[in-house]
């Protein structure tokens, strides 16, 4: 099985999100073989929007088999009197999947490894699956984490995607288990995902940038 996971970020308004499921939903049919791929298990597709549109995809998108919808992030609380924050009670009304501890949350919110490893706990004794982002072998692993995606900071958004060797490396140094499904992340198109893919030790991608427009997300998972 190959994952292909969408990190749309901030990205998109009501409008586009339902401009984008309609186009993919429409797409999909010029790809024959990513359709069986989606049918025979092959590749699970997981779409990551803002938190207001999850709700959008129920409609169509989740109907394609192997299509989910997952969130980008939880809060460390549960339920409770927490301003703003979205628990994973809350999520897992909604969602089988969420990212957490992407660089930019560690960045620009200043997630500690402390921080994350509460959200995986809270996400799995919810039943929801964590993607961890990992930007080296210094950021501690969770056990319970479903997927691990490794993220450099300088691949990211940047066109600079690590090579295969380098993703290969960092491999072998990260602390993880056999149930770990193993992501790279960073730069991933259409033009250099083949390459990865040519290695069973990489099981797919976490992709930013080109899972925005609908056409360059198919074109990535049809020829996962
Ligand atoms: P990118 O983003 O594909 O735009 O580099 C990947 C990510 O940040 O998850």
């Amino acid at each position: 099985m190959r994952y292909l996971i969408a990190n749309w970020k901030s990205h998109k308004n009501y409008q586009t999100t339902q401009a984008w499921i309609d186009d993919f939903f429409l797409q999909i049919s010029n790809y024959p073989r990513l359709k069986k791929n989606l049918n025979d298990n092959k590749i699970k597709i997981i779409v990551c929007p803002p938190l207001p549109f999850i709700s959008l995809f129920s409609t169509k998108f989740t109907k394609i088999p192997n299509c989910h919808v997952g969130a980008q992030d939880l809060s460390i609380y549960g339920e409770g009197n927490y301003t703003g924050e979205v628990s994973a009670e809350a999520l897992s009304e909604l969602v089988e999947y969420t990212i957490v501890g992407h660089s930019e949350r560690r960045n620009y919110f200043k997630e500690s490894d402390e921080m994350i490893s509460k959200k995986i706990d809270r996400a799995s004794k919810m039943n929801i699956k964590a993607i961890q982002c990992v930007r080296n072998e210094k950021d501690k692993i969770q056990k319970q984490a479903h997927m691990v995606a490794y993220e450099p900071i300088e691949a990211i958004g940047t066109g600079k995607n690590a090579s295969v060797d380098d993703v290969l490396n960092m491999k072998k140094k990260l602390d993880l288990i056999s149930d770990h499904i193993f992501l790279y992340g960073g730069s991933v198109d259409k033009s250099n995902c083949e390459y990865y893919l040519d290695k069973d030790e990489i099981d797919g991608f976490l992709v930013g940038g080109a899972s925005l427009d609908p056409k360059s997300f198919l074109d990535i998972a049809s020829l996962c």
